[in-house]
């Protein structure tokens, strides 16, 4: 799955980055609530699934500790070169290469859309993992009324309703801190959610 994945968005690189790779290209609710969860935080954010690293230059724009991680070696290519003074590395959300318990925020900004329902408690799991005791997640996705499959453009990738994917970050290990929808004329409905590591211990892993 991550190389088909990986290998579709590789393909798309640099199209990718024209349409998306730009925060002209957020909406501004979703920049307003990034910025927002940032500043909530004590410690470091990973931009988890950074693509061509929008994200993580807005949020060291804004002063925070940001680091990014991409599947697509071209995507870090990419990032490294646009935004020079911040820290990129090729990585894969399903194990992740930070220590345990070292950073206090990550933003999984559509990055987690591409993973097959029955695998996702793997890359939550791992986020769980690297988040320090009260650390957050902010997710963004596509909102559906079931889960479903559909053609994403790069690689398939699935809706979900945003009971069942707050269900999927309990049941590995987080409490559910805020869920937003949006719904735009000729758009897909988009869905954030911020989540906070449990103190109720550890999540488990699918059965
Ligand atoms: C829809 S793009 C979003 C990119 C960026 N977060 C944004 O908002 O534009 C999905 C990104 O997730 C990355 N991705 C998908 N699966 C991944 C995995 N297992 N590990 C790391 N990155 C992954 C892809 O390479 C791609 O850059």
């Amino acid at each position: 799955m991550d190389d088909e994945v990986g290998e579709a968005y590789a393909r798309r690189a640099v199209e990718y980055t024209e349409l998306f790779g730009s925060m002209d290209a957020v909406h501004p609710l979703d920049r307003q609530l990034v910025a927002t969860w940032a500043g909530s935080l004590h410690g470091a954010i990973l931009d988890a699934g950074c693509g061509p690293g929008h994200w993580t230059n807005f949020l060291t724009e804004l002063g925070y500790s940001a680091h990014g991680m991409d599947l697509v070696p071209a995507f870090i290519e990419r990032a490294r070169t646009a935004y020079p003074g911040i820290s990129f590395r090729v990585g894969n959300l399903n194990a992740i290469y930070l220590e345990s318990r070292t950073v206090a925020g990550v933003l999984a900004w559509y990055s987690l859309i591409h993973h097959k329902p029955d695998a996702l408690r793997v890359p939550l799991l791992e986020l769980s993992r690297i988040l320090s005791p009260g650390g957050e997640l902010v997710i963004g996705f596509f909102v559906g009324h079931v889960v479903e499959k559909f053609d994403h453009g790069v690689v398939e990738a699935w809706r979900w309703p945003v009971s069942d994917l707050c269900a999927e970050l309990v049941a590995a290990g987080f409490d559910v801190v805020e869920t937003h929808v949006r719904t735009t004329a000729g758009k897909r409905p988009h869905g954030a959610i911020i989540a906070r590591l449990s103190n109720r211990g550890g999540g488990t892993h699918r059965l």
